[in-house]
């Protein structure tokens, strides 16, 4: 029996990665690109270092404003699906390639499964919260990380689809840990100290989009005593260079880096900060306190231990609350384990 994955932006890889090895153990997989990322630091790093298989097709849709990046995306989605004509369909997440393959898969009549269901941040304004409504409604099952996921379904009357199967990020995290420790540390090159340095990411068109909040953001945390290490996403790169904006001392911009070396990064960061949903919980799985720079979050269980601070990005100090954080009660785990088989089960008896 064929299963098409289809796939198009970095975190995408990661949590293709566990579930590829179980799925091969049952059926025919043919993987999708749709080309969304393309840089080798945000997709071709990712396959080799993940051990993915490489993707059978490669829309290379690249950049586009949402509606024809989406537009396009669906167009080659909807040729190879006639073409291979799979029994099921699995999405990822809540990017525009989720979006553009889910719609493709459901408007052939081929049922959807949607890895990371029932996430809501409550905020249209980020396109990803459109994709997930989206998602969620067009897909036949809903494979839930948490138990607030499942809750969020059920409010949307999905509840007959939805199961609970925990988070492919804790297969991705365990099945990347020991490796990326293995390897020669990504810190020397870098001149960085273990527990020595706050890890930033910023990516999210509301905290980089703009000129002005891109800049205050910036000149905020260079108000941080310890070094600030910073992975600069393309779109934020774009946004630095363009505008010419002042980066000051303490913040080190590097390149994108490959997962290992990122999850080493944070490992041994002191504090992670960050506006990315799939960092925030990575951060709690790896113990580390996070300060996210949102007013929202799809990972509620992890403010709720009190690991993660959110923090309004607008607000006049962020320098001060991100120095002064720290968790103390136990993280409590919420997002289960051998999540990739469990999935693999339930699709093997709703298949059969
Ligand atoms: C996308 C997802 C977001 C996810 C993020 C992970 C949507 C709506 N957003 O956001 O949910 O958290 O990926 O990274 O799908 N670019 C490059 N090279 C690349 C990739 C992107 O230069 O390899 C630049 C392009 O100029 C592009 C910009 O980055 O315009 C943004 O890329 P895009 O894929 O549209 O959105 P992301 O911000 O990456």
């Amino acid at each position: 029996m064929k299963i098409v994955s289809i796939i198009g932006a970095r975190p995408q890889f990661i949590k293709l990665a566990p579930l590829s090895k179980k799925i091969r153990e049952n059926f025919h997989e043919v993987i999708i690109h749709t080309g969304q990322h393309y840089n080798n630091n945000m997709s071709g790093l990712f396959f080799d270092h993940l051990d993915l298989p490489a993707a059978d097709y490669n829309l290379g849709v690249g950049s586009a404003s949402h509606g024809r990046q989406t537009a396009s995306m669906l167009e080659g989605i909807s040729d190879i699906l006639l073409k291979e004509s799979p029994a099921a369909v699995i999405v990822f997440g809540d990017t525009n390639s989720t979006l553009a393959g889910a719609l493709a898969a459901a408007k052939l009549h081929i049922p959807v499964i949607h890895v990371e269901a029932g996430l809501r941040s409550f905020n249209r304004a980020m396109p990803e919260e459109i994709n997930r409504v989206v998602v969620d409604h067009v897909s036949d099952y809903l494979f839930a990380p948490t138990e607030t996921a499942v809750k969020n379904l059920k409010r949307e009357n999905l509840a007959d689809r939805a199961y609970l199967t925990g988070d492919i990020m804790v297969d991705a995290l365990a099945g990347s840990l020991e490796h990326a420790r293995a390897r020669p540390s990504p810190l020397e090159a870098l001149g960085a100290e273990p527990g020595h340095y706050y890890l930033l990411t910023l990516h999210r068109p509301s905290n980089v989009d703009d000129q002005g909040q891109a800049a205050r953001l910036l000149s905020e945390l260079s108000r941080l005593e310890e070094r600030v290490i910073f992975p600069v996403h393309p779109r934020t790169m774009k946004m630095i260079e363009n505008n010419s904006i002042k980066v000051a001392a303490n913040i080190s911009l590097i390149e994108p880096l490959g997962h290992l070396d990122f999850i080493v990064l944070q490992d041994q960061a002191m504090k992670i900060i960050t506006d990315s949903g799939g960092i925030q919980k990575e951060a709690y799985l790896l113990g580390r306190p996070c300060i996210t720079l949102r007013t929202e979050t799809e990972w509620v269980e992890t403010v709720e231990a009190g690991w993660n601070l959110l923090l309004d990005p607008n607000r006049p100090d962020l320098a001060g609350p991100i120095a002064a954080f720290e968790p103390t009660g136990k993280a409590p785990q919420y997002y289960g384990e051998n999540v990739a088989e469990k999935m693999t089960e339930i699709i093997v008896t709703v298949l059969a």
